[in-house]
């Protein structure tokens, strides 16, 4: 433990790197991480609440099932963000449309934030780790107006601050405002985030590839070839490659994080764009991951890079250690 210091403290002790008017701005974290806890105490006891195990009947606009404890943990932090007056704008995997605030604090909103609410809830009933993550924007149109679609289609190179909670053995928030990645871990028994992770840096190379192997048939040639290249003997640069996937983007991105290596989300015959979404998986994902020295990437331009044109439109992903993945999109050039 770091000197036992609170994620609130943190963010007080530095206000001065936050972009932008500070009590906004760590009154719109709190909200952010007060969902997150009354959330976290949900998912330790989902295998004991009926209420929030299994599918609620209805799909989202992906045409994915809802699981209850989606809808839950979306109405959870919709609820937080707009008791905080600090939003005039959401969008969440779980709502077709985005919604906006306009009542008069609405109006005035500054942010724009984008969310996926539960992250890998497949996993759920597994009891595997799950993840919610979400990224901050400053909002472009005029204060006092209702947010609009430009607002939300900002390319992600314009977020703010974007973070992830990843709830695992032990429940973490992980979060970057522009100035290196930071990492706080719960204690649950007194309700604390505590800095536990200061300063995350990626390692430049690692030795493990992630990825649904089970699309192998539906990835291009170039794709395949590359993941023969991670299973070529080759001790000189580490290979073979350890294959991990959780099935949980969070969480596999997390062990990257931490460890190294490269995860992917190819595109495919099946699925021409991949699964993941750019604006609420991959924007925020993506953000941090250049904050703590690694690359995230579609292929062939950096992902903060694309300019969205859909909210809830998806791209390939390819994010991770730097060396891994510029090989990565080497092999996909040639
Ligand atoms: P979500 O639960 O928000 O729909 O996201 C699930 C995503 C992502 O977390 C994960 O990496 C991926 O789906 C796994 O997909 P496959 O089962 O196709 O590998
Ligand atoms: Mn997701
Ligand atoms: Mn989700």
């Amino acid at each position: 433990m770091n000197n036992l210091i609170t994620l609130g403290e943190f963010i007080i002790k530095n206000q001065g790197d936050f972009p932008y008017a500070k009590g906004e701005f760590s009154s719109l974290l709190s909200a952010i991480r007060l969902a997150a806890k009354v959330l976290n105490s949900q998912i330790n006891k989902a295998g004991l609440v009926d209420d929030l195990m299994g599918h609620i009947g209805s799909v989202n606009v992906q045409g994915e099932d809802q699981k209850k404890l989606d809808v839950y943990a979306n109405e959870l932090f919709v609820k937080a963000l707009k008791a905080r007056h600090q939003v005039c704008g959401i969008a969440s995997e779980e709502e077709e449309k985005t919604i906006t605030f306009e009542n008069e604090e609405g109006l005035n909103g500054k942010y724009i934030v984008l969310i996926d609410p539960i992250d890998g809830s497949s996993n759920i009933e597994v009891n595997v780790s799950i993840g919610t993550v979400f990224a901050i924007y400053r909002r472009i149109s005029p204060i006092g107006t209702p947010a609009t679609k430009a607002d939300f289609l900002q390319p992600g190179r314009k977020q703010v601050a974007a973070g992830y909670v990843i709830y695992g053995s032990s429940t973490m928030l992980v979060f970057t405002s522009g100035n290196g990645v930071n990492g706080f871990t719960y204690d649950p028994s007194i309700g604390v985030f505590y800095l536990s992770h200061r300063n995350i840096q990626m390692p430049k190379s690692g030795a493990i590839y992630s990825i649904n192997e089970g699309n192998y048939p539906y990835f291009s040639h170039k794709m395949q070839s590359y993941i023969e290249y991670c299973k070529e003997h080759d001790p000189g640069t580490n290979r073979p490659y350890s294959g991990r996937y959780i099935g949980s983007m969070i969480s596999d991105l997390h062990r990257t994080f931490l460890k190294g290596g490269i995860y992917m989300y190819p595109g495919s015959t099946k699925a021409p764009e991949g699964k993941l979404r750019l604006l609420y998986e991959c924007n925020p994902m993506a953000f941090l991951i250049e904050e703590a020295g690694g690359r995230a990437s579609n292929g062939t331009m950096p992902i903060l890079d694309i300019q969205p044109t859909e909210v809830h439109q998806r791209t390939p992903f390819f994010g991770g250690s730097e060396n891994m993945v510029r090989q990565l999109e080497k092999s996909l050039a040639t």
